[in-house]
């Protein structure tokens, strides 16, 4: 089962979260009705999309109507801890933390999600050609305006993120308090540039910033794309050998998959030195989320959590 966790700005969500994006496009909306209602079950309440999921295989707009559909039909926007965000392209349109963008993306997600706040909204990635007085009053307007209780930033710089809650302090404004960022149990190779500038993987410094500011990590693509269970699936970024090989092994011996393992540990992580709350954040299919919760009921040691940070 999946647990609660109190969050430092008061939000109380699973400690595991789960990815809408690909809802409405490559998982019909029958399909992710049926993964939702699972989560729901399995004691989850964190779900993740965004105002422009799956633009890539549709217009953009799949994602959050297929949520607004679901939140209307089984009338459970209570129980849900909504989280989605803005500044990302959709088909040459939307890309920008402006003000106009700000206020007219999150008309346009209410809307779309059936509801009338968001408990979470993101800053889905820096705009540096917008000065950040502008970005962070018009993510204020909206906390002030009830229609969204907090705000998250991603894909930002660390010490940009530092600079943006700075200047919210000094002026009474709404800070960022979640991180999403690219984050799972396997090393990236840092040496590999990221395909995107913002898309960087999460690094040492990172979690030491999020634990000192007592911030959670919402780690995305936290799965690597399923290559824990199918290696041809991993991206060619992460390091695979000896440390893939002890989550394989150590998984064995638990009688649960490496993803699985690979969850539990980002969970458990907060309980050594120097690491933040890390919530796991990842899309799947019913029978993989039965699988990949498995991990949770278990009891990681302190010499197993060593013995995997160390491989
Ligand atoms: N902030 C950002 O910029 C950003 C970027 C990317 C993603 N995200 C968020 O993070 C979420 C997850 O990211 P992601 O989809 O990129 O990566 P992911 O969660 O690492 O990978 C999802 C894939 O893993 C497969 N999978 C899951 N469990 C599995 C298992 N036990 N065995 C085999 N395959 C398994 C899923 O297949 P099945 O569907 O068949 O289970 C799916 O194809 C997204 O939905 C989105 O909400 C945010």
């Amino acid at each position: 089962m999946i647990k609660k966790i109190d969050l430092s700005n008061g939000l109380r969500v699973s400690e595991v979260a789960l990815g809408a994006m690909m809802f409405g496009t490559t998982t019909p909306e029958a399909d992710a009705f049926g993964i939702l209602d699972a989560f729901l079950d399995f004691g989850g309440n964190f779900v993740d999309t965004s105002n422009n999921y799956a633009h890539w295989a549709g217009s953009g707009d799949e994602s959050e109507k297929v949520l607004g559909n679901w939140l209307r039909q089984r009338g459970c926007r209570d129980r849900v801890v909504l989280a989605t965000k803005v500044g990302f392209d959709r088909h040459g349109e939307g890309a920008g933390l402006r003000k106009a963008q700000i206020v007219y993306w999150i008309e346009e997600s209410l809307r779309k999600l059936n509801t009338d706040y968001v408990d979470l909204y993101y800053a889905h990635t820096d705009d540096a050609s917008t000065s950040m007085e502008e970005t962070m009053e018009a993510f204020d307007s909206l906390v002030k305006a009830g229609k969204v209780l907090h705000l998250g930033g991603s894909n930002y710089d660390t010490w940009r993120y530092a600079e943006a809650n700075m200047l919210a302090a000094q002026r009474g404004w709404t800070p960022f308090t979640v991180m999403q960022q690219s984050f799972t149990y396997l090393h990236p190779k840092f040496e590999i540039a990221p395909k995107y500038i913002f898309n960087e993987k999460t690094n040492r410094e990172r979690l030491r910033f999020l634990r000192d500011k007592d911030q959670p990590l919402v780690a995305y693509s936290s799965l690597c794309k399923g290559g824990y269970e199918d290696e041809s699936r991993l991206p060619g970024d992460y390091i695979a050998g000896e440390r893939l090989l002890t989550l394989r092994l150590m998984a064995a011996e638990k009688g649960i998959t490496a993803s699985a393992l690979a969850i539990a540990w980002m969970v458990n992580l907060h309980r050594c030195p120097g690491f933040p709350r890390v919530i796991p954040l990842f899309g799947s299919s019913v029978k993989h989320l039965a699988e990949n919760i498995r991990g949770l009921d278990l009891k990681l040691t302190d010499q197993e959590l060593q013995a995997l940070n160390q491989a």
